[in-house]
């Protein structure tokens, strides 16, 4: 029997390698075609009512110059920063933080809304921001269920100790608190918060848990907002479409934002 000859083994080992590594592309990709296909499939449309701005606040109400000069705010424009939120997003956060006394954020990330919040709030009033910092990553506690992609993207946004509004005049108005939101108790809070945002883990069993801390911290006509109302936070959108049978939320046009006030008395 002929030599095997050294370079042919080479060739075989060489092809054999550049097979797995194609079919491991391969396989990653029909993976990803296979999670959009199950999303789009179970998409069926935005079921939580549109309201215009006009609904949301009436100094949204046009003039036939355009936006009503009582709607003007203080925010810095551009979306280029991690998670940050559409100017548009800003412009209504900041429009419904006007002379709010205490605004509790979950999920600080950069820091730059907290600022926002804090630069139209009342002179005096208080802004609690929480996040997870990054050297505590050990504490989240995701449940079984919750979105894969999502619980990556918590990891992933848990980069920040420093914050936007370090050394500016907000930052004495800024409470910022390190925890994992399911850990932390909102008892010395409980209705006493104008405005809560609800934008930590977009994952179900936190956006669930965070929802029952915000409407326990809800005063009355205090307002609750959620982002990444859309089909590619899964959880986010189920668990809001689902809400909406309990609360009237409304989904404030041309944002990812959902709202609820709260009614003297409501729930
Ligand atoms: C989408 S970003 C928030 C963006 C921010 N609200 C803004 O407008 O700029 C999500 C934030 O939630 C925080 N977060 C994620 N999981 C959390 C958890 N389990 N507990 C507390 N914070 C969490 C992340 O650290 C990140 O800062």
């Amino acid at each position: 029997m002929p030599d095997w000859p050294a370079w042919l083994t080479i060739l075989l080992i060489a092809t054999n390698l550049l097979s797995l590594v194609a079919l491991f592309f391969v396989a990653r990709r029909m993976l990803k075609l296979r999670r959009q296909k199950k999303r789009a499939f179970a998409f069926s449309g935005y079921p939580i009512r549109k309201a215009k701005l006009e609904e949301v606040a009436p100094c949204f109400e046009m003039t036939r110059y355009g936006p009503s000069p009582a709607s003007e705010v203080r925010f810095i424009g551009g979306e280029g920063v991690v998670a940050s939120l559409s100017d548009r997003e800003s412009w209504v956060m900041a429009v419904l933080a006007k002379g709010a006394k205490r605004i509790f954020e979950f999920g600080t990330c950069t820091g730059k809304t907290a600022h926002v919040f804090a630069l139209n709030a009342a002179p005096d009033a208080e802004i609690h921001t929480l996040t997870l910092h990054p050297e505590d990553l050990a504490a989240l506690e995701f449940g079984l269920g919750d979105d894969k992609h999502h619980r990556d993207v918590a990891v992933e946004e848990s980069a920040f100790e420093t914050f936007f509004y370090n050394g500016q005049p907000t930052e004495k108005n800024i409470r910022q608190i390190f925890s994992d939101s399911k850990a932390y108790d909102e008892s010395a809070l409980r209705g006493k918060v104008d405005l809560v945002f609800v934008d930590g883990a977009h994952t179900r069993t936190y956006v669930e848990s965070d929802t029952r801390k915000a409407l326990n911290m809800l005063a009355d006509e205090g307002v609750i907002l959620w982002h990444d109302y859309k089909p590619d936070a899964p959880d986010v959108f189920a668990f809001l479409n689902e809400l909406s049978k309990q609360l009237p939320l409304v989904h404030i046009a041309e944002t990812d934002l959902v709202m609820y006030r709260r009614t003297a008395g409501g729930n």
